[in-house]
């Protein structure tokens, strides 16, 4: 099986993807975290940053795109191209936030099939390397997704990362593992499962479920337990020692790129939302660490929560 890191604002950039590719390893392909086109503006310095080949070695990395324009996707994607190396891009159909929405990208996309039909048409006439779509299954409704993939279907597209919610679903409620389904009928190209994967047991119960399909993209749960890749494919379960490991590249990596304790803690702070998961007896150990406001303080707090607390055998993971 093949494991994708999926894409998370925040937090999958490239100081994430290295700690993990180095401490654990296991994961096939990295994406970025979404970057917006735009008209007259380039890049900004952060997604520069992020896509660097410097930044990322040893990381077989994919851009990831969101947009709604035709002509700011295929500028973009030639300087992906010729200026950087890639070879392939990912399309974002399915942020669910309410501005990127609002503006008819991301999940909003999805609300108007013609543009989406007309823009795709657009994009891949013009672009020479390969494009993948990450897609929700409609903005309100399930019913949406038939439309959807007939249009995707149109395409070249290389894969179709397929999470099965709608927009309006946000997080909540179980991925519609029959539109899945359908999807794995229907795509005309290979497809990728993404949702609510969080242990070996839900990977486990999936793939009952879709023996044939052979490739899962995986966010919060990876998050959650950085060693999850490693695991899945036969090796060893998270250790503390690695953790520790990991927590420091991860502390030093920021530290480095961001200044000032407040967002170096506002960072970590946002990790240890999904890090706390594998570990028992945490309550008034993450109490410290929320409430830490220097790095000092919070290094104390993560290394008694480290020291006291054991990694679970079998954590419950839900978000
Ligand atoms: C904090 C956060 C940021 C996200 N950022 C992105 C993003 O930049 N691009 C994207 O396609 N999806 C993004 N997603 C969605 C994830 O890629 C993924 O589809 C979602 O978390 C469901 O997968 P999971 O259940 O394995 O976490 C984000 C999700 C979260 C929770």
């Amino acid at each position: 099986m093949k494991i994708y890191l999926a894409p998370m604002e925040g937090i999958t950039g490239y100081i994430f993807r290295n700690a993990l590719s180095q401490c654990f390893g296991g994961v096939d392909r990295y994406f970025t975290p979404f970057i917006t086109t735009h008209t007259k503006k380039a890049m900004n310095a952060r997604e520069t940053n992020d896509i660097l080949s410097e930044h990322n070695s040893g990381i077989p990395l994919v851009p990831q795109i969101i947009s709604k324009d035709a002509d700011d996707t295929i500028k973009l994607i030639e300087k992906l191209e010729k200026e950087y190396g890639y070879q392939e891009v990912n399309l974002n159909l399915g942020c669910p936030s309410g501005t990127v929405v609002a503006k008819g990208r991301g999940a909003g996309f999805l609300a108007h099939p013609k543009e989406l039909q007309m823009y795709l048409e657009q994009v891949y006439d013009k672009i020479g390397i390969a494009m993948s779509i990450k897609t929700r299954i409609g903005l309100e409704d399930a019913g949406e997704f038939r439309q959807l993939l007939e249009i995707f279907n149109q395409f070249p597209v290389s894969e179709l990362m397929v999470h099965p919610r709608v927009q309006k679903d946000f997080y909540k409620n179980k991925p519609d593992w029959e539109a899945f389904s359908y999807a794995c009928q229907e795509s005309r190209c290979n497809v990728v499962y993404n949702g609510n994967l969080f242990t070996k047991e839900d990977v486990a119960e999936f793939q009952k479920r879709f023996p044939s399909c052979d490739t899962v993209m995986i966010g919060r749960g990876l998050i959650s337990n950085p060693a999850l890749a490693r695991e899945l494919k036969g090796g060893k379960r998270l250790e503390m020692e690695e953790f520790q490991e990991f927590h420091g590249l991860l502390l030093q990596g920021y530290a480095k790129e961001l200044s000032g304790d407040k967002n170096i803690l506002f960072k970590m702070k946002e990790l240890w939302f999904y890090f706390e998961k594998q570990f028992d007896h945490t309550d008034k150990h993450m109490k410290k660490i929320k409430k830490s406001q220097s790095l000092m303080e919070y290094e104390l707090a993560v290394k008694q929560l480290l020291n006291e607390s054991q990694i679970l055998e079998q954590p419950t993971v839900l978000f």
